[in-house]
């Protein structure tokens, strides 16, 4: 095993991993990081790191001893590449080690998380447990402090409390989990206060500044509260509880307005309190394994990136599914529906990476302004490419589950859709005419979220006649499960073994719970940890959100505006009939339907 990985925590600009799998799961690791790896400084490196510091602020010390920055987008001979090379070719690490903890000209840094909202239920179910198992695997900076911030009265002892409810060491009987744990709370504190209190904010400010402990003070903040308060919170944290001489982030959580207006409107007013830099709007579906890994199968696979185009692609389907309702949820639910929920953020996140062009480099800003320009490619949807549904009430096995309007929470007479089905198209040379069809829905039969990659048929008839009369189903078809039991697979036509000529599909199956002994993350975790690293790659920027609200805002006017009655489907079924017209109106089936998904 050869491994150069300045922490095993990752950080994706900062670390290129190449693991090669012939030895039945055992894997080979080759990992090249350029974050600064554990050793020797040579004097005049120090200066100039702590310059990049002072001008980029975003120099992390790590639980490990590593150094987290945010890479440059620097290839050319650069002083930054000169020293890296130079770091790169020296051997020992001892010299390292007896730094106690680098410290770069004396100053070691602090990071200090504030979740604004501590008591709700993100907080609980998402970010603590996020932030604990970063901790466990030791990504943290060394010194850190988590502080809950929420209006409710508690002290430090009952958010411990609070907050040991949720944490698990994600696989059973892990080591020194109880400990980890207890040195994990031991890091976590409470202030209450209100949302637009500055003096509150400026409270926090002085508490955080006793655990800063004169290091230089990095604080991000984690805003897990309601859109009408967001505001408020942002001027409070950036006038009263900024960080005096390290940098201040904010992770804003969607919805990101309802419609371009809004969305412009809460956009220019972050920006009267924060650098376009400092906000980090989170859309955690980038945070998921199978979506990073979009880009990695697509561009350092050979035999995929020729066949990315309408030349061999005749559809695209991005499918999310759940098989509960908004239980709970109705209030927040009723003002945005599905389109909004999952079609304008996740789906459309997840096509836009599928669709991009070739990115000049992994560096955010090349990726994001690639995604820009395939949404800006895209033609607004038409309210005839959409389909809308809303579940009712349905009895089965004697239990009854309730329609969406029995929420206590929801207008009797809502036309909000809990699903809908939509036809995309991306006007450009690559995409021309291939359809991107999405579907989203709430209380379905199943909970899933997919990318099917339907190919065109072989041309010619060679097998034609092995195939019988069904020619579509026997296109090749790629299928990137996100989620549940992530896997991907390509459906082939293969030769049943025997002494005729009989052919059948199958799938050459790349299954993550056999390959792969290693659990993964949770979205949440890759996405702090970035937060923290100051690597936006999976963070939406704001001229991204604007073109995704382009895209819809036309469409969910219409809607609303001429109270356009949804679909009715039992809960727990397949949804809308409608969306299969929706799809035979451009030749297409859902492939999630079909009898060998
Ligand atoms: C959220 C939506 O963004 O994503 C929810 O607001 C949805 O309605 C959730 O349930 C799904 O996330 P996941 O990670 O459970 O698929």
């Amino acid at each position: 095993m050869a491994s150069f990985s300045s922490t095993h925590c990752r950080s994706y600009s900062h670390s290129y991993s190449y693991s090669s799998s012939t030895n039945g799961g055992q894997n080979q690791r080759f990992a090249f990081s350029s974050s600064f790896p554990r050793l020797p400084v040579p004097a005049k490196a120090k200066v100039f790191l702590q310059s990049q510091r002072n001008s980029h602020q975003n120099a992390v010390l790590m639980q490990d001893g590593a150094v987290a920055t945010k890479a440059n987008p620097v290839e050319k001979e650069t002083p930054l590449k000169k020293l890296k090379d130079e770091l790169l070719s020296a051997t020992s690490s001892d010299e390292w080690d007896e730094k106690a903890g680098f410290d770069i000209n004396g100053n070691e840094s602090t990071v200090s998380i504030t979740v604004v909202g501590a008591s709700g239920d993100l907080a609980k179910k998402k970010i603590f447990p996020a932030l604990f198992a970063l901790y466990y695997e030791d990504c943290l900076p060394k010194h850190f402090t988590i502080y809950g911030y929420a209006r409710s009265k508690m002290t430090d002892a009952e958010l411990r409390n609070m907050v040991s409810k949720t944490l698990t060491c994600r696989i059973d009987k892990r080591e020194n989990c109880v400990e980890k744990m207890d040195q994990f709370l031991k890091r976590c504190f409470y202030h209450s206060g209100q949302y637009d209190s500055e003096e509150n904010f400026s409270q926090l400010d002085k508490k955080l500044k006793e655990h800063e402990d004169g290091r230089v003070s990095n604080r991000l903040f984690y805003l897990s509260i309601p859109p009408n308060i967001f505001i408020d919170a942002v001027k409070c944290a950036s006038l009263s509880a900024s960080s005096g001489n390290g940098w201040t982030r904010v992770i804003v959580e969607k919805p990101f307005g309802r419609d371009s207006e809004s969305s412009a409107a809460l956009t220019k007013a972050l920006k009267q309190y924060l650098d376009e830099d400092q906000i980090f709007r989170i859309d955690h579906y980038l945070g998921k394994e199978l979506v990073e890994n979009l880009s990695v199968l697509r561009f350092s696979n050979l035999i995929f990136e020729p066949l990315w185009s309408r030349q061999y692609i005749r559809n695209v389907q991005l499918i999310f599914s759940e098989d509960f309702g908004t239980e709970g949820r109705g209030g927040y639910f009723d003002h945005y529906g599905i389109i909004r929920d999952i079609m304008q953020n996740h789906l459309l996140q997840i096509l836009a990476l599928f669709a991009m062009e070739t990115p000049v480099s992994l560096d955010a800003e090349d990726i994001r302004n690639e995604k820009v320009k395939v949404l800006r490619s895209m033609r607004p949807l038409q309210l005839e490419d959409v389909v809308i549904g809303q579940y009712k009430s349905h009895t089965k096995g004697g239990v009854t589950y309730p329609a969406y309007t029995d929420d206590k929470t929801v207008p009797k007479d809502s036309l909000t859709p809990t699903f809908a089905a939509a036809a995309l198209f991306i006007d450009n040379a690559r995409w021309d005419g291939v359809p991107f069809l999405m579907k989203a829905g709430k209380a379905l039969h199943n909970k899933r979220a997919e990318i099917r990659v339907q190919f065109r048929h072989v041309p010619g008839h060679l097998y034609n006649r092995n195939f019988g009369t069904d020619i579509d189903r026997a296109t090749n078809e790629l299928v990137i499960r996100v989620q549940p039991d992530e896997a991907i697979y390509l459906k082939i036509n293969n030769k049943v073994p025997g002494l005729g000529m009989r052919l059948d599909r199958s799938n050459l199956n790349l299954h993550y719970a056999a390959r792969y002994s290693k659990e993964i993350p949770d979205a949440y975790e890759r996405l702090l940890l970035d937060a923290i690293e100051g690597e936006r790659r999976l963070f939406i920027r704001s001229d991204e959100l604007d073109a995704a609200w382009s895209l819809f805002t036309p469409v969910l006017k219409e809607l609303e505006e001429k109270k356009i009655i949804p679909e009715y489907y039992p809960y727990g079924s397949r949804g809308p009939v409608g969306a299969h017209y929706l799809a035979a109106k451009y030749n297409v089936r859902w492939g999630d339907l079909g009898v060998d998904q």
